[in-house]
């Protein structure tokens, strides 16, 4: 199979599929027993992402049981600020734990010298699952946004206000802008890598997009996002990119008409008529089941399943959740779901 033929790519370069494609976020993960098992032998998390030969294995787990149309590379956003220099860590139960930038002096502890090196484990993974995919089967690569990896690098961790990281946007202005420029060239830098060691689409997550005001999300989030593409696009204007601006509301309008990037992940509270007759036209859509239906499953799933392919199935559109998939859920339930998008026709 060519390149271009796989259902993914297809369904990016604007084509409607009679089935769509369908992947995860998410999808390698702890609701999989054989990557729990990886997982312990790996000890910390970030030993698992920067283990070539045991992050390759648990890309491809999902994929041998489901037969997704697409693999993500096994990872995490904060591996670019762990990159920089800053210290990041994992803590069961707690999630990621960085030591937080307190001042504009700290971004001086900041560096693209040794970047690459630090993350030469990540293109190898790369190299090593696309050797090992089913011919159909596409090779996501991605990173977080500017403002969602800032934002932890602020916070020291997960928030649930972003007081410490909208006190710098507000408040430290030039600190703040020094901080995304560098997060800007980092991850344009980290993508390109990506696209030369196999990736052949990418994500990029803006996980709290959705905290931000209208015109902050334009300044901090589109904006970032923009020239991170435009950098990839120069030197690679091939691969498409899929943007995932989480919980923006009708802002995800400003996201699909720009036309900078071919796809867009809407999260479960978009409304799926509005995408359909204002964003579609525009670009690839992906989404947006809620992850709970998933843990739900029986009718419930499929309900929600059917609705969703009935409204955007019948332009450009990518099946996957509308955020990741959660631990809780049963590896039976994801198979149903591939069926029931597999069988069903628009
Ligand atoms: O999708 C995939 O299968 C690829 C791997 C992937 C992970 N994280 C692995 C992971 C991807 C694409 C991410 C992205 C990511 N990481 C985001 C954006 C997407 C989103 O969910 O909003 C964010 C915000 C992070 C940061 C992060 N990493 C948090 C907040 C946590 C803790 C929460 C949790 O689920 O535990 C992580 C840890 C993490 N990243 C795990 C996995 C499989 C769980 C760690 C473990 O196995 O112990």
């Amino acid at each position: 199979m060519k390149t271009a033929d796989k259902p993914l790519l297809r369904a990016l370069g604007g084509e409607t599929l009679k089935h769509p494609p369908i992947w995860l976020m998410r999808q390698a993960g702890r609701y999989l027993p054989e990557y729990r098992e990886v997982r312990t032998k790996a000890g910390a998390f970030l030993d698992l992402c920067y283990n070539p030969a045991l992050a390759t294995e648990v890309t491809l787990q999902p994929i041998r049981r489901f037969g997704f149309d697409a693999a993500i590379l096994f990872s995490d956003i904060l591996v670019v600020a762990d990159a920089l220099g800053q210290k990041v860590g994992f803590e069961e139960g707690r999630g990621p734990v960085l030591e937080a930038l307190t001042t504009g002096k700290d971004l001086g502890k900041l560096s693209l010298d040794g970047f690459h090196e630090h993350l030469v484990p990540v293109y190898e993974t790369i190299d090593r699952i696309k050797g090992a995919l089913p011919p159909e089967t596409a090779l996501i690569g991605f990173a977080g946004a500017p403002w969602t990896v800032a934002s932890y690098m602020i916070e020291g961790g997960s928030s649930r206000t972003f007081a410490k990281a909208k006190g710098w946007m507000h408040g430290r202005i030039s600190d703040f802008a020094a901080l995304v420029d560098l997060l800007v060239e980092a991850t344009s830098q980290y993508l390109i890598r990506q696209v030369e060691a196999g990736a052949e689409v990418l994500q990029l997550f803006d996980s709290w997009a959705g905290a931000l005001s209208h015109p902050d999300m334009r300044q901090f989030s589109l904006a970032p996002l923009r020239k991170i593409v435009a950098n990839v696009h120069a030197r690679h204007p091939e691969v498409p990119v899929i943007l995932f601006p989480r919980g923006v509301g009708a802002g995800y309008l400003d996201f699909a008409v720009e036309e900078f990037a071919q796809g867009l992940g809407l999260d479960p509270g978009v409304p799926l008529e509005w995408a359909r007759d204002h964003l579609q036209a525009h670009v690839c859509l992906q989404g947006n089941l809620d992850p709970q239906l998933l843990v739900i499953g029986g009718r419930g799933m499929g309900a929600g399943v059917a609705r969703i392919l009935h409204r955007l199935g019948k332009g450009p559109f990518i099946f996957n959740l509308g955020h990741g998939i959660v631990p809780e859920t049963p590896p039976e339930h994801v198979a149903e779901l591939v069926k029931l998008v597999r069988e069903s026709a628009a």
